[in-house]
């Protein structure tokens, strides 16, 4: 089990950090709390001594012979800022060191994640997307925020990702992950797209967009910043990505364009709709009750896969794709695939084989990785995130 230290500044959401601390010690984890002066006016000392059964500093002065300042961040395996103000942030870019959280920051070796709480105008603040900016191009893993309620009857984007989050990022960056992804954009598209023939009725497809959010939390856990363009998943947001939500094919071709505009990597894990109607129908189409059917006539949707790869400039971004395929009579499941990359275009498709119940709304799954380069790495059947972290290896070997 690991040796971690969870910072607390001052926020209200300072609160949620006490969830977030039992998560880890409930694990068998061990925590040392270092909260800042403020952190300290919203939740008190002695709830953290308490729940984490440590004594709990915020100065360099305090028990100095230990030299908790340096000692601290050498012997962790992971430093967790939860809640991260925009003042830690500004701190911590610029290597300001006035605390011992401050102090840990700029000793600690290991894998840093930040979980920033605040306001919506000061997380847009030029400042502090500058100071983001720097930090994650050191490879330090900053979550973006959740919109919803903040303090106060204010709401928006600048809310602390709810403890479970968190601590999933966290996990994922302690599996000792490289960084090779800091600095880069991902877009991730995920889930399946809906297009309806009338108000209430739709067609659609089995993709719950599992993947498509494991992709995402392991590009997270790589220091990368994440844009999930998420088509109708009921999922709980992927820890430190930006989650854009569309309902249509139309709507995942257009954020996903916008999104892959300053990309380096564009996933397309979502399951588009081929077809949609041809018209939709805004009452609801009834029975004749004369025997009769209602028709329904498709037209074919863009193929955004397709348009991506036209579309790019100096093979930026670098582009992958996904096939859910099942063998037939006219050839197998890795036939159908590798006719597939080539029509497409893509630098790599990652194949499931789809036959019986496996892959869909499932934890785990197994793929084969196709490269454009002729390239093909077999991942064996484990959980998604592990899938995604061998898409994320095939990945990083093509990203300049
Ligand atoms: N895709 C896309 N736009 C579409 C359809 C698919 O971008 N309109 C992407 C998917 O996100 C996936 C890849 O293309 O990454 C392959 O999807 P798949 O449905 O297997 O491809 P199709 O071209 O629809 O092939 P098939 O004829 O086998 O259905």
């Amino acid at each position: 089990m690991s040796e971690i230290i969870l910072g607390v500044s001052g926020g209200i959401a300072s609160y949620k950090a006490a969830s977030l601390l039992r998560l880890f010690t409930e694990s068998g984890h061990d925590v040392t709390v270092v909260p800042t002066e403020a952190a300290l006016k919203f939740v008190g000392a002695p709830t953290w001594e308490a729940l984490s059964g440590r004594p709990v500093r915020t100065d360099v002065f305090d028990d100095v012979h230990e030299v908790p300042h340096v000692r601290l961040g050498q012997l962790t395996d992971l430093v967790l800022v939860a809640p991260a103000t925009a003042n830690v942030l500004a701190k911590a870019a610029h290597g300001l060191a006035d605390d011992l959280l401050t102090n840990t920051l700029l000793t600690a070796r290991c894998p840093v994640v930040m979980a920033p709480a605040m306001h919506t105008e000061m997380w847009e603040n030029a400042a502090t997307r500058a100071n983001v900016e720097a930090l994650r191009s050191r490879g330090i893993v900053v979550l973006e925020p959740a919109s919803g309620r903040l303090t106060g009857v204010d709401t928006g984007k600048g809310r602390l990702p709810e403890p479970e989050e968190i601590f999933a990022a966290a996990l994922n960056a302690l599996a000792a992950r490289p960084h090779d992804l800091a600095g880069r954009h991902v877009v991730v598209s995920a889930g399946g797209t809906r297009e309806f023939l009338d108000p209430v009725r739709f067609l659609g497809n089995r993709s719950s967009g599992r993947q498509g959010y494991a992709l995402a939390e392991a590009a997270v856990a790589r220091g990368a910043t994440v844009t999930v363009v998420a088509a109708n998943v009921s999922l709980p947001d992927p820890a430190g990505a930006d989650v854009v939500r569309v309902v249509s094919t139309e709507d995942l071709r257009r954020e996903v364009l916008l999104a892959a505009a300053d990309a380096d990597v564009v996933v397309m894990a979502a399951a588009p709709a081929d077809f949609r109607p041809d018209t939709r129908v805004e009452s609801k189409i009834k029975k004749t009750h004369d025997g009769s059917t209602p028709q329904i006539s498709l037209v074919e949707n863009p193929d955004i896969l397709v348009e991506l790869v036209q579309t790019r400039v100096s093979k930026r971004p670098v582009v992958v794709g996904f096939a859910a395929e099942t063998g037939d009579a006219s050839g197998s499941v890795l036939d159908h695939a590798r006719a597939k990359l080539e029509r497409k275009g893509c630098d790599l498709l990652v194949v499931n084989d789809v036959g019986g119940e496996r892959v869909f709304g499932r934890d785990d799954n197994e793929a084969v990785i196709l490269g454009a380069d002729v390239s093909v790495t077999q991942v064996p059947l484990g959980p998604k995130i592990e899938v995604a972290h061998a898409v994320w290896d095939a990945v990083a070997e093509l990203v300049e």
